[in-house]
């Protein structure tokens, strides 16, 4: 009897369900110690003096585009090989962004092509960790401010992530994390800036909350409370999605040992299937592996892909095409002309991966339902080619 083996699932023990539970016995739901508690386990974590816990990883990089007073005329450079959440806050401050093509190892951006992209328009760079991969976050780092260009980092899909020792989060002027469910830890939703800046930490707290004055502890209805000294959001995340948050900060080297568990049992299992290219980990670098995107051989089509992705899906086996390239999005086409064969690299890769199922629980035999899947689905897929 065959059980659906889902792409994510979230890691939740009793443990994150009693805090929630005082955080509702308390009154307090907003603005308080707990986020306070989250921002400073993250931030110490990542190597950062401080942490602005916000409502999602796409409102962070929202409001570290804009603290670095990022729009319209400016230009920022970043990968077209992502979630398209990493690009669009660019869009959201009207200022263009500017991509540059992968390395086919790696999957981030190719360093020597991000250099050539930067111009005088150019503001800053969205350096992403592409499935939690932290190569080159150190050259892209150098080569901004070689050229006077500020680095931010979206670290969404890397929290745990290491190159030569350093956190993921730790590169840019500002990292960016997302906590969305099938990332490493989860708030439910949330994102959280970290940085070493304090006067972008002060901006980012006002941003997020309205544009009220920096320091503002008042709450509603005291002290300046209605005092907005900047055009601001409700970016803010609540005390219960923070508590969360400290829970899964408290589990954080459990989670990526698991994770590390799982990763190795495909490594083993899948590593003889024939036209399978499998994630690699980068001499200097460790992840913490956010997904398990695998890819197939040149020879194959974007459609045989597909198909495959289609079949494991009957079989009840999760499997997604992590990710489709953001500049062949309709409204970035649209919006910027871009179309097929301006980002070749990315695209070809993109036209192949499978990402499959990825969580902290699967078993010895969830890992072989999946590979026997795959491999099967493959097989069908080269008979119906030949
Ligand atoms: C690389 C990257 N950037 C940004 C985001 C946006 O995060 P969120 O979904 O929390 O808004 C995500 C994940 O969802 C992501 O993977």
């Amino acid at each position: 009897m065959s059980h659906e083996i889902p792409l994510s699932r979230p890691d939740i023990t009793e443990q994150e369900i009693e805090a929630v539970s005082a955080v509702l016995r308390s009154g307090r739901l907003s603005i308080g110690p707990v986020l306070e508690r989250f921002e400073q386990a993250v931030a110490a974590y990542t190597g950062n003096e401080y942490g602005v816990g916000c409502n999602s990883g796409t409102s962070g990089l929202h409001m570290a585009m804009t603290a670095l007073g990022v729009g319209p005329g400016d230009e920022v450079v970043t990968t077209p090989f992502s979630f398209i959440a990493s690009a669009n806050p660019i869009l959201m401050t009207g200022a263009k962004p500017v991509f540059v093509d992968i390395c086919p190892r790696t999957l981030n951006m190719d360093p020597a092509k991000m250099e050539q992209a930067i111009t005088p328009r150019t503001k800053a760079v969205i350096a992403v960790e592409t499935f939690g991969n932290t190569a080159y976050m150190d050259q892209y780092a150098h080569i901004a401010a070689r050229h006077e260009v500020t680095v931010v980092e979206d670290c969404c899909e890397a929290l745990g992530c290491t190159l030569k020792g350093k956190q993921a989060g730790s590169f840019g002027r500002l990292g960016v994390f997302g906590f969305y469910p099938n990332k490493q830890i989860t708030t439910g939703e949330g994102g959280m800036i970290v940085t070493r800046d304090r006067r972008l930490a002060d901006l980012c707290r006002s941003l997020r909350s309205q544009g009220r004055p920096v320091g503002t502890t008042a709450s509603p209805g005291t002290g300046n409370w209605l005092s907005h000294e900047r055009l601001g959001y409700n970016f803010r995340m609540s005390e219960v999605n923070a508590a969360i948050g400290v829970v899964q900060m408290e589990r954080l080297a459990g989670i990526i040992a698991a994770r590390q568990r799982v990763a190795e049992m495909y490594i083993r299992r899948l590593m003889h299937i024939d036209d399978l290219i499998l994630p690699t980990v980068e001499e200097g670098c460790t992840t913490s592996w956010f997904v398990f995107v695998v890819r197939l051989a040149p020879s194959y089509a974007r459609e045989d892909r597909d198909r495959i992705i289609a079949g494991l899906r009957r079989h009840d086996v999760g499997a997604a095409d992590y990710f489709p390239c953001i500049h062949l999005q309709p409204f970035y086409r649209e919006r910027f002309g871009f179309g097929p064969g301006d980002f070749p690299i990315a695209e070809s890769v993109s036209a192949r991966t499978i990402a499959l199922p990825f969580h902290n629980d699967l078993t010895e035999r969830d890992i072989d339902v999946v590979a026997r899947t795959l491999e099967l689905m493959i097989k069908r897929e080269n008979l119906q080619r030949h």
